[in-house]
């Protein structure tokens, strides 16, 4: 029988080393934040260069360790690269959010008009991204001995969600991918978990939707009526990060007010 060794039950994230795709804008932006202000050292890794560097710059200057750098996540030369910037700064890499995607640039139409290269542009970046993450923090967490990878999906795995039908798919192999990783990762300690957000007001999601679809928005079946907002699912995800969830794996807390339960 494996030895039990104990653990320490801890939400504590200082000097722990997290990469956060999608960290310059949205809910990204919110995580990395939340995260350095925790102790944690931070990567942003977002295919946007500007507001990248600039969240980094804000946050140095503001007294956290963070750096940033330009990842598309669809793209396995930048994600290994990625992985290295971490591990040229920082030594280490404790844990993944992987948050990017494509979501909040994606019109909403009915599934039959969407065009078939943005179903794969899709894929490749919220599905074929997050593999080519994890694969690339993989050979540095089996080499610490441990590791805590968390994926960003959508309450839409739930309960379905109108229009965006390649978004909804996408994250539905994310859920998939997330419970099949943490099978084949369990011998290396490295946890894998995700988080499903529901309607979240992001600055990004607010730019982006019409007056009649936020309207509509808020007559839900959530238990608190009142708007998400990213400060909730930070909660969550930094549990996932820390030593206080070290025996859960292959799980998806869905974070939208009770909208949805599982
Ligand atoms: N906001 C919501 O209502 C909601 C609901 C459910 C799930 N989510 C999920 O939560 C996460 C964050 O949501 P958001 O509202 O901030 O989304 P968003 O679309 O506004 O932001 C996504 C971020 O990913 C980055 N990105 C896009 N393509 C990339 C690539 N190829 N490589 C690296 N970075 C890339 C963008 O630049 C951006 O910073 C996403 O995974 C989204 O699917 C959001």
């Amino acid at each position: 029988m494996a030895e039990i060794s104990p653990t320490r039950p801890s939400l504590d994230l200082t000097d722990r080393v997290i990469i956060v795709t999608g960290g310059a804008t949205g809910i990204g932006k919110v995580y990395a934040t939340r995260l350095a202000e925790a102790g944690a050292k931070v990567v942003l890794a977002d295919i946007v260069d500007e507001a990248n560097q600039q969240l980094a710059e804000e946050l140095t200057a503001a007294g956290h360790r963070v750096i940033a750098r330009t990842t598309d996540v669809a793209d396995q030369a930048k994600t290994e690269a990625m992985a290295q910037a971490a591990m040229d700064q920082w030594g280490r890499i404790d844990g993944l959010v992987n948050n990017a995607s494509l979501m909040s640039v994606l019109g909403r139409k009915p599934w039959h008009e969407i065009p078939a290269d943005e179903w794969d542009r899709v894929m490749q970046v919220n599905t074929k991204g997050v593999f080519l993450c994890c694969r690339a923090v993989y050979p540095h967490m089996k080499a610490q001995g441990a590791g805590k990878i968390v994926n960003i999906a959508s309450s839409r795995i739930f309960n379905g969600g109108k229009w965006r039908l390649h978004y909804s798919a996408s994250k539905g192999a994310v859920w998939v991918l997330t419970r099949a990783l943490a099978r084949e990762l369990g011998e290396d300690n490295i946890c894998v978990n995700a988080v499903a957000p529901g309607f979240t007001l992001s600055e990004t999601q607010i730019a982006t939707s019409s007056n009649e679809h936020m309207a509509a928005r808020q007559q839900s079946d959530k238990c608190f009526q009142r708007d998400q907002i990213p400060d909730d699912l930070v909660g969550a995800v930094m549990f996932l990060l820390s030593d206080a969830s070290n025996f859960i794996t292959g799980q998806t807390i869905n974070v939208d007010g009770g909208g949805s339960m599982h």
